[in-house]
C-alpha cells in the first residue's frame, strides 16, 4: 500500500476549532462572546463568517450559521453578539457556551457592510435594529472608518431599553479607547430609539427618517446622495423598508465590485 492510500484527507476549507474566551449575558435573550482568532484569519471590519458548534451524537455534521463579526479587524480576539432563541437549532446550544468551550469558525469571512463597497463621502449613517448593531460594533472601532468620513451617525433602535445596553456600553468604551477615542470625540454620534417603551426618542428608524426627526435630532440636513453614505443591518423587513426610503433620497446600492452610496447586510442569503 502506498503512503497516498493511507494518508488522511484533510479538507483545506474545513472550519478551525477555536476556544471561547469570554461570554457575557446582556438580557434574557441577548448575549455576546469572544473566541480565539487564528493567526491566518483575516477579515475586513463589517464582514460576517460562519460559526458553529461541534456535531453532537446523532448529528452528521456541525450546524453552521452566519454571524457578523462585532470586533474590529485589528483585534486579537473575535467577538459576536447574538440573540438567544429557546428552540433555535444553533442558539439554543450556543447560549450555554462557557469559557474554554470549542467553537467552529469557517475560514472565509465575507460581506457587503464594508467601507470598500461605498463611494467616498462626508457622512456615514449606520442604521441598526436589535442585534443588527454587531457589524457596526466592528466598524466604529476601526480607525479607517474615521479616516474616510468626517461624521459617523450610528442609530440603534430596539423594542426595550435593556436591549440598548450592549451598544451604549460599546460607544462609552470607544470614547476611552486609545486607538479611536480621540478620533470619535467629534465624529461619532450614537442615536438610540425605542419602539415599545417610554424613551426620549421613540419610533422605528424608518419613521424617524420619514418624519425628519432623525435629522433634527442629529443636527444635520436630510440624506443627500452627494455627501451621505448608508449601511443598514437589522431584520429582513427593516432592511428592505429602510433601503427603500434611502433609495427615495437617490442613494443606489453598492457592492465590493461596484461601490455606490448604500449597502445592506446580506448574511441572510444562502
Ligand atoms: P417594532 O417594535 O415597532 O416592531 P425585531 O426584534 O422584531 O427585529 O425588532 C427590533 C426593532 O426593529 C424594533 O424596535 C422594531 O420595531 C423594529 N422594526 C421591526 N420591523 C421593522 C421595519 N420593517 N422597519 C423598521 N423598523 C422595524
Amino acid at each position: 500500500m502506498s503512503s497516498a492510500d493511507t494518508a488522511v484527507k484533510v479538507n483545506p476549507n474545513a472550519p478551525t476549532e477555536e476556544k471561547v474566551l469570554e461570554v457575557e449575558h446582556h438580557t434574557d435573550h441577548l448575549f455576546s462572546f469572544s473566541i480565539t482568532r487564528p493567526p491566518s484569519f483575516r477579515f475586513r471590519s463589517g464582514e460576517f463568517v460562519m460559526i458553529g458548534l461541534p456535531a453532537e451524537a446523532g448529528q452528521k455534521r456541525p450546524l453552521m450559521r452566519a454571524y457578523s463579526i462585532a470586533s474590529p479587524s485589528w483585534d486579537e480576539k473575535i467577538e459576536f453578539y447574538s440573540i438567544k432563541v429557546p428552540d433555535g437549532p444553533l442558539t439554543s446550544r450556543l447560549q450555554k457556551i462557557k469559557q474554554g468551550d470549542k467553537i467552529l469558525l469557517s475560514k472565509k469571512p465575507v460581506g457587503t457592510l464594508v467601507l470598500d463597497a461605498l463611494l467616498p463621502g462626508k457622512r456615514l449613517y449606520m442604521f441598526s435594529t436589535g442585534t443588527g448593531i454587531a457589524p457596526f460594533a466592528s466598524l466604529i472601532r476601526d480607525p479607517e472608518t474615521y479616516e474616510r468620513y468626517d461624521e459617523v451617525i450610528l442609530t440603534h433602535t430596539c423594542r426595550q431599553k435593556a436591549e440598548l445596553s450592549y451598544g451604549l456600553r460599546l460607544v462609552e468604551n470607544c470614547k476611552i479607547d486609545p486607538l479611536v477615542g480621540e478620533m470619535i470625540a467629534d465624529k461619532l454620534l450614537h442615536i438610540t430609539s425605542l419602539t415599545r417603551e417610554d424613551y426620549p426618542l421613540k419610533g422605528r428608524i424608518t419613521t424617524l427618517i420619514e418624519t425628519g426627526q432623525l435629522f433634527e435630532n442629529a443636527g444635520v440636513p436630510k440624506i443627500n446622495p452627494e455627501t451621505d453614505r448608508v449601511m443598514i443591518c437589522g431584520s429582513m423587513d427593516m432592511i428592505n423598508d429602510t433601503k427603500a426610503i434611502c433609495e427615495s433620497f437617490g442613494l443606489r446600492e453598492g457592492s465590493n465590485s461596484q461601490p455606490a452610496e448604500l449597502v445592506v447586510e446580506k448574511a441572510f442569503v444562502g
